[in-house]
């Protein structure tokens, strides 16, 4: 059962019991219209109290249904919060810890509401790409007065409970209870207490106006419309809520019926949801079962103060977890904890952190030069120079000091994980924890399994990723492992366009049109330009017949290494990361050209995406087919958390899916055709073109 109904005296009690989040699937909507039917059937029973067992009194409608005929089929949500608005008898919500989306919109057709102090209140349905669909835009606004009421349904933020029930005039709430404990108790008192009380007050009977009527709406229309460009949701919650202030309850149901309907098929919505279950999925690693046994991590080393282990040590002091960091030299230990401290303060000085918190963090770390101060830490992770022997000399020391059962762990962008782990006798500890640079603020992680890595170690080290609120992804061992290693066939690719007649301005444009947060020669400035140029030296000796455009090599010749030379493919002026077109770049590209006997051509913005994006789509296809990826949908939450692309696409492997894989071969076979291209990468993946011929997706 996936709810209970049990009666107190004279009250009724249904309890959601539907784990994790008591979604609102077919079976729990049945037995709460079960539930209700029997409460009303009684006479015994006066009045009637909804709640949820475990950690949510709902998260809403369940998520994992949405697509399927389950979802529709009666009693769909509206038909149970339409029992509970008729009930004769009264019925209370008592709610606590999450009353989200369609669980909100259960409570709303409650008569009364009493909620536990820090129960997390929020319609988040646009985060989804959709707008609540059982009411929520009609029966929020009534009870919180419209514009919280539509803050709250633009936003999906939540709210906690205590802070809704200050706001003045609000009738969302009836009661607080003294505490979550307390609840269920104050629920049944209070149900006695208005078990008699008619009429029964029903929301939708509320009125909804707003003072400035269409000023407002023209008003929130502006601003929302600015900043939600390519998520079509936003402005058709403002669509429903208009109607609530406008048009009889029912006929405001019936607005907001048809643009939930609407939404759910559009491409954005189907890649939000994707995203949704596609996160929770990362965390999955399919032989390492969720009940697998985990070392406690109770204390931190990070090795090297530099770039990167400045960034890690802070996830760690966020999280509260003391942190020691070692360093080869006293002076590079003050430049860290220097720039750590740059960081905080300024936090603190746009208000994002507070001052105690700020002493707080920094008084969980400690510093040192010796490796022997290292023995109480639960895991190390190394952040030195990206050199082998450098790894080599610091892995012995690691082996030699760290206690048995740590976990020692190598930031390192492009080394062999399985060779780092060979340098110590216990490779079965070692595991790659591949940051992204800022590591304090980038939210991916790329946890690198190696071939004798523990399992019980993959699990510990996911589950520290979600304390210091990373996204983790579990990739294997290869060169630049998921990310990178696809990241360099999307740059191969924008070098072929330059060769071909785009310039960088154009193939960024086109990309950022696209949705990416950058194209990738802002990338490129960004991250610096000379990490490729390095990568592609060591090509030229690994892989001889690979080719490449010779236009990123010839920028830094010049010494544009980007952003932090103040010049790469664009300008910058000093402090400043506006991206400024250099003419000389531009000729640079011509001559080469030139050079080649390239006759230059027109290309469009929409052949530039495709080769970008399909470039990453085919090196995935390898990724998965090796087992590098355990899933599709791994490789696009590492587009999306680690490389800007956007949300709204669901990643690279969904974007294809929407495009059709028969499409993207197609298209493919196109541009091996091209002789400026490589027609060799273009030849789909075994696994993309067995997919596409079979009418498959990836996901
Ligand atoms: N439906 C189905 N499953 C859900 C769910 C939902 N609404 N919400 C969460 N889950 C599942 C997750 O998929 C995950 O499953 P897993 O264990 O198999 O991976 C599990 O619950 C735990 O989720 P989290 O890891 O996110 O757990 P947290 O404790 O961190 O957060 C939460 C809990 C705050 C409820 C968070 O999961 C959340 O924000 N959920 C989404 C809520 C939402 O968007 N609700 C609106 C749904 S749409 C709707 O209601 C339409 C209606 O208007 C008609
Ligand atoms: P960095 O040069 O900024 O910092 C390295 C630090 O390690 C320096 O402070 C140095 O003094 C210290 N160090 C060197 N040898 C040491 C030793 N034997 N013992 C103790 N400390 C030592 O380098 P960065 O950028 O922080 O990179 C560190 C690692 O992180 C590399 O493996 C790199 O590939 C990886 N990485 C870097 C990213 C980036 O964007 N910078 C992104 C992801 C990973």
């Amino acid at each position: 059962m996936t709810a209970h109904y049990q009666v107190h005296g004279d009250v009724a009690v249904i309890t959601l019991d539907n784990p994790p989040v008591n979604g609102l699937g077919l079976s729990t909507r049945q037995a709460i219209a079960d539930g209700m039917a029997k409460a009303n059937a009684d006479a015994a029973v006066k009045a009637i109290v909804i709640t949820g067992a475990g950690k949510a009194f709902s998260g809403g409608a369940d998520i994992k249904e949405f697509g399927s005929p389950k979802a529709l089929q009666e009693p769909n949500l509206i038909s149970v919060i339409g029992v509970l608005d008729n009930s004769t008898k009264p019925v209370i919500g008592a709610i606590h810890t999450v009353a989200m989306g369609g669980g909100l919109e259960l409570a709303l057709g409650c008569h009364y509401r009493i909620a536990a102090p820090g129960t997390s209140v929020a319609l988040p349905e646009v985060k989804l790409g959709l707008l609540p669909g059982a009411g929520g835009t009609q029966r929020l606004p009534r009870v919180l007065g419209v514009e919280a009421a539509l803050n709250m349904i633009v936003s999906g933020e939540a709210i906690q409970s205590e802070m809704l029930a200050m706001l003045p005039g609000q009738k969302l709430f009836d009661k607080l209870a003294k505490s979550a404990e307390s609840l269920a108790e104050e629920a049944l008192a209070f149900a006695r207490s208005v078990a008699d009380v008619r009429p029964l007050p029903r929301v939708r009977d509320l009125k909804c106006k707003h003072p400035q009527g269409d000023a407002y709406f023209a008003f929130v229309r502006n601003m929302v419309g600015a900043m939600s460009k390519n998520y079509p949701a936003p402005l058709k919650c403002i669509d429903a809520v208009e109607a609530a202030t406008k048009k009889k309850f029912d006929d405001g149901m019936a607005v907001e019926r048809e643009i939930f309907i609407n939404l759910m098929w559009t491409p954005e919505c189907k890649s939000l949801r994707h995203l949704f279950l596609a996160e929770r999925a990362a965390s999955k690693i399919p032989d390492v079962p969720a009940d697998t046994a985990q070392r406690a991590i109770n204390s931190i080393a990070v090795i090297g103060a530099g770039t990167m282990g400045g960034g890690i040590a802070m996830n760690f002091l966020n999280a509260g977890i003391p942190v020691k960091m070692l360093e080869m030299k006293q002076e590079a230990l003050d430049r860290g904890i220097a720039t750590i401290r740059k960081n905080y303060e300024a936090q603190v000085a746009k208000k994002k952190l507070k001052q105690d918190k700020y002493e707080q963090r920094m008084s969980l770390l400690t510093t040192t030069l010796s490796y022997d101060d290292l023995t109480g830490a639960d895991m190390v992770i190394e952040a030195v120079f990206e050199e082998i022997g450098v790894k080599e000399a610091v892995f012995k020391e690691l082996d030699r000091v760290m206690k048995p059962g740590a976990i020692l762990a190598s930031n390192t962008s492009t080394l062999d994980v399985d060779k780092i782990a060979s340098f110590t006798k216990r490779p079965e500890d070692v595991v790659g924890l591949h940051f992204f640079s800022p590591a304090n603020v980038m939210k991916l992680l790329e946890v690198v399994r190696g071939a004798k890595t523990a399992k019980d170690v993959m699990a510990t080290v996911m589950t520290v990723a979600k304390k210091i609120r990373k996204t983790a992804v579990v990739s294997g061992v290869c060169d630049g492992f998921i990310g990178n290693r696809m990241i360099e066939q999307y740059g191969r690719q924008g070098g072929f366009l330059l060769d071909e007649g785009a310039t960088p301005e154009q193939v960024d444009k086109a990309m950022e049109k696209f949705g990416m947060a950058m194209g990738p020669f802002r990338m490129g400035d960004l991250a610096g330009n000379d990490i490729g140029w390095a990568i592609r030296k060591r090509r030229y000796t690994e892989k001889p017949d690979m080719k490449y455009s010779k236009t990123a090599d010839l920028l830094c010749e010049k010494g544009r290494f980007g952003q932090k030379t103040g010049a790469g493919w664009y300008d910058y002026l000093p402090g400043k990361r506006d991206a400024i077109p250099n003419a000389e770049v531009v000729k640079m590209i011509e001559d080469y050209r030139a050079s080649k006997g390239i006759v230059p051509r027109k290309i469009s913005d929409e052949e530039i995406v495709q080769r970008l994006v399909f470039a990453l789509v085919n090196e995935a296809a390898h990724i998965l087919e090796e087992g590098i990826a355990n899933k599709a949908s791994d490789i696009d939450i590492v587009y999306i958390f680690g490389y800007g692309f956007p949300p709204y696409r669901g990643g690279p492997m969904n974007y294809a899916d929407q495009v059709g894989l028969f499409n993207v071969v197609q298209a493919m076979n196109r541009f091996a055709q091209n002789p400026l291209d490589d027609a060799n990468f273009w030849k789909p993946a075994p696994l993309l073109a067995k997919l596409a011929a079979e009418g498959k997706s990836f996901n």
